[in-house]
C-alpha cells in the first residue's frame, strides 16, 4: 500500500514533511535538509531505506512499505535523556494505535514482551539534533538473524496497521515529549522511563561494551540518564553506552 502523505500534512499544516519512495538513509536526507536551511521539527520519511542505520553502525532492516523509518529534525537539548524521551514518544504512539503495551530497554530499544520492535538513533547536528526512529509496522516474518529478536506491529495484533496514522501519533507524541524535555528539563523524563522500564532497576542483564561483557543487575538512572549496573563484584558501573540483554 502506498504511503499517503498528504494525509500526515493535513495532521500537521505549515510543517515541512518529505517523503521519499527509497532512499539510503533519512538520517542522510534529513541531514542535507537541515544544511539547505530546513527548520526544526522537519520531517524525512521513507517507505524503503536501501542502508538504514542503527546503532553502533548496525545495519537496520527497510525493508519496502513495512515499517516506519523516519528522521525529524530536533532543536532540543541534545544528551541520553534525548533518547529517553524519544523512546517514550514512541513507545506512546504505538500504545495509541495498537493498544499494545511496550517495554524501554535502555537506551534506545522499544520491545513487546522479549522482541524489538522499534529502535532510536540520535545524531547530533551542531547544537540540533535528528532524530531516527524506525518501527517494525507490517512485516509479516524477519530473515533469520533477525527473527529470534525482532518483531512486529502486525506480528504482535494479527492486523496491518496504517503507517500514516502511526506516524501522526508519533510525532504528536515527539512533539509533547520534547515540550516536556524544554520545560522541565531531564527530571520528568527520567521518571517517566523509570516506571515504563522493566530494565531500569533490579533487571539481571550483560552489558557488551566493545569487547568487554559484563553481568549485574541494574540500579535505576543517573541524573543525566545513564543506566548504573550493580555488577557481580558488588560495585557500581555507570554505563554510558552498550548493549544491555536479559540474563
Ligand atoms: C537502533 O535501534 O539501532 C536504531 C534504529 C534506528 C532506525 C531508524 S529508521 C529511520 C532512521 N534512518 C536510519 O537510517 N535509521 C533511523
Amino acid at each position: 500500500m502506498p504511503f499517503r502523505v498528504e494525509t500526515v500534512c493535513r495532521a500537521f499544516p505549515g510543517r515541512r514533511i518529505v517523503h521519499f519512495e527509497r532512499v539510503g538513509s533519512t538520517m542522510i536526507e534529513a541531514a542535507r535538509l537541515a544544511e539547505e536551511g530546513f527548520p526544526p521539527g522537519t520531517v524525512v520519511v521513507a517507505d524503503e531505506q536501501t542502508s538504514g542505520q542503527g546503532r553502533h553502525g548496525h545495519f537496520w532492516h527497510s525493508e519496502l512499505d513495512s515499517g516506519l523509518y523516519v528522521s525529524v529534525l530536533l532543536q532540543v537539548p541534545v544528551g541520553a535523556v534525548l533518547t529517553l524521551a524519544l523512546g517514550l514518544a514512541t513507545a506512546e504512539a504505538i500504545t495509541r494505535e495498537t493498544d499494545l503495551r511496550c517495554d524501554l530497554r535502555w537506551p534506545n530499544d522499544i520491545l513487546i514482551g522479549e522482541k524489538k520492535v522499534a529502535g532510536i538513533l540520535v545524531q547530533l547536528l551542531g547544537s540540533a539534533a535528528i532524530a531516527g526512529i524506525g518501527i517494525n509496522v507490517n512485516h509479516p516474518s524477519f530473515p533469520i538473524p533477525l527473527a529470534a529478536e525482532a518483531t512486529s506491529l502486525r506480528m504482535e495484533t494479527g492486523l496491518r496497521h496504517e503507517r500514516e496514522n502511526l506516524l501522526i501519533a508519533l510525532l504528536r507524541s515527539i512533539d509533547s515529549f520534547c515540550s516536556m524535555l524544554v520545560q522541565g528539563g531531564a527530571p520528568p523524563i527520567l521518571r517517566m522511563f523509570s516506571h515504563a522500564s522493566s530494565y531500569a532497576k533490579s533487571k539481571r542483564v550483560s552489558v557488551r561494551m566493545g569487547d568487554r561483557l559484563i553481568t549485574g543487575i541494574t540500579d535505576g538512572l543517573d541524573d543525566a540518564g545513564f543506566l548504573r549496573l550493580r555488577k557481580d563484584d558488588g560495585l557500581i558501573e555507570l554505563i554510558l553506552a552498550g548493549g544491555v540483554r536479559p540474563l
